[in-house]
């Protein structure tokens, strides 16, 4: 019998703090009205100094665990997407293992922009029906307050920070992960990017005098490439999948700017109560956004048992991509008390096992070289 990506577990996490369009207007020339105009953003979420692109990875994979009624343990595959790691290496998806406790998982990090989160979910379910693996936690998760230059105004008023997860399991049953579409254009790495910081330009005095760790757009050119890929990748994915448009319940687009996302819709012919809107709220939150809105509307039972959604996404590569889902997961009960308090501990006790683990480290590192000067002065 062929086996099923099915998701079966989903969450959110958006840091406590907000900055509102008009504390942006103090800082560079813009307005409100500009903003919400042009853009549709009213607010978004700002990390506090501190917290990271792992921290929030780790908040969002908890909740759609508790969802899925999962323990860490039981995640064989661990992928996050994001174009804002906490290190360049290791993978942030290393540091949410370890802050999990999810001991038997596999983990890499995916850079694939805005589409970052369709591809870790394209990759998982397909590991997932090669039966290498029976579980995976996909991440998008995106620190952009790091790297936006917030003396430009052409995109300090664009973005914001976040993370959503979901967790896959393979399963016999039809429905899941239905089809996946992506695509790539890497001539047009140059409308969206961050210069300096790798192996062409890297980090010097003169990148930091010229602000190259910052993101850079071509705002226009990405908007007319938006709109026909996100018309076209959920088309293809529809026809991949064996559906029509009309099959579709419901359109999680990518939240750039709510005139992409109507745009979208009117080349679709969707009505606007078919496609799912949060941009307003969070802003763009790059890999982030799609599995934040997803698990923003299966949260408000925007998404039921047995309804056909398509997340599609583009960004920076240029990247784009969607993927056709047949929800089968039913609404979640709340896991017992004594589950959840169980499952706090063990997060308690991943903290301690990973102190653990570098004291034991550095125990042995002390104890080889130890071993080595005494070999040498054995030989003097
Ligand atoms: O995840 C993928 C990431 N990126 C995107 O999806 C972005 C896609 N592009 C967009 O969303 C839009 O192109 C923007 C929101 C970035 C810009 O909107 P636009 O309608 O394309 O504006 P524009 O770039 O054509 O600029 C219009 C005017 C310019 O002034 P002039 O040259 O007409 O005098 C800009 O300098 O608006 C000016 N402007 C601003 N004015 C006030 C640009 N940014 C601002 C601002 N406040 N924040």
């Amino acid at each position: 019998m062929s086996s099923h990506a099915h998701v079966i577990g989903w969450g959110k996490y958006l840091p406590q703090r907000v900055l509102k369009n008009g504390e942006l207007s103090e800082l560079v020339d813009t307005s409100d009205e500009w903003i919400r105009t042009r853009t549709g953003i009213r607010e978004r979420h700002l990390v506090e100094d501190g917290e990271t692109t792992a921290d929030m990875a780790v908040q969002a994979a908890r909740q759609a665990l508790e969802v899925a009624h999962f323990n860490p343990t039981q995640v064989e595959l661990i992928i996050v997407a994001t174009v804002t790691p906490d290190h360049l290496f290791p993978s942030t998806a290393c540091l949410v293992q370890d802050m999990l406790g999810a001991t038997r998982a596999a983990a890499f990090d995916l850079s694939a922009g805005c589409t970052g989160f369709i591809y870790g979910l394209s990759v998982a379910a397909n590991m997932l029906l090669s039966g290498a693996y029976r579980s995976a936690l996909v991440i998008g998760a995106e620190t952009l307050s790091s790297i936006t230059d917030w003396t430009d105004r052409a995109t300090c008023v664009l973005f914001g920070d976040g993370a959503g997860a979901v967790v896959l399991q393979s399963g016999e049953n039809e429905g899941g992960v239905l089809a996946s579409s992506l695509g790539s254009d890497g001539s047009g790495g140059d409308l969206l990017w961050l210069p300096a910081g790798g192996s062409r330009i890297p980090t010097s005095q003169r990148t930091l005098d010229e602000r190259l760790h910052f993101i850079q757009m071509k705002g226009r050119e990405v908007f007319r490439f938006a709109v026909k890929v996100m018309h076209d990748a959920t088309c293809e994915v529809l026809e991949k999948a064996g559906h029509a448009l009309g099959d579709l319940t419901l359109l999680i687009p990518h939240q750039a700017n709510q005139r992409i996302i109507e745009a979208a819709a009117r080349s679709l012919d969707l009505s606007p109560e078919m496609v799912y809107s949060n941009v307003e709220w969070y802003g763009n939150t790059s890999a982030a956004s799609i599995p934040i809105a997803l698990s923003e509307a299966a949260e408000k039972g925007r998404i039921q048992t047995g309804d056909l959604v398509v997340c599609v996404g583009f960004g920076a590569g240029l990247t784009w991509g969607a993927a056709a889902i047949r929800w089968t997961r039913p609404q979640p009960m709340l896991a017992p008390l004594r589950r959840r308090i169980v499952r706090r501990l063990y997060y308690s006790l991943a903290r301690i096992r990973s102190r653990f683990r570098r004291l034991i480290r550095w125990l042995s590192a002390f104890g080889i070289k130890d071993g080595l000067n005494g070999g040498r002065r054995s030989k003097e």
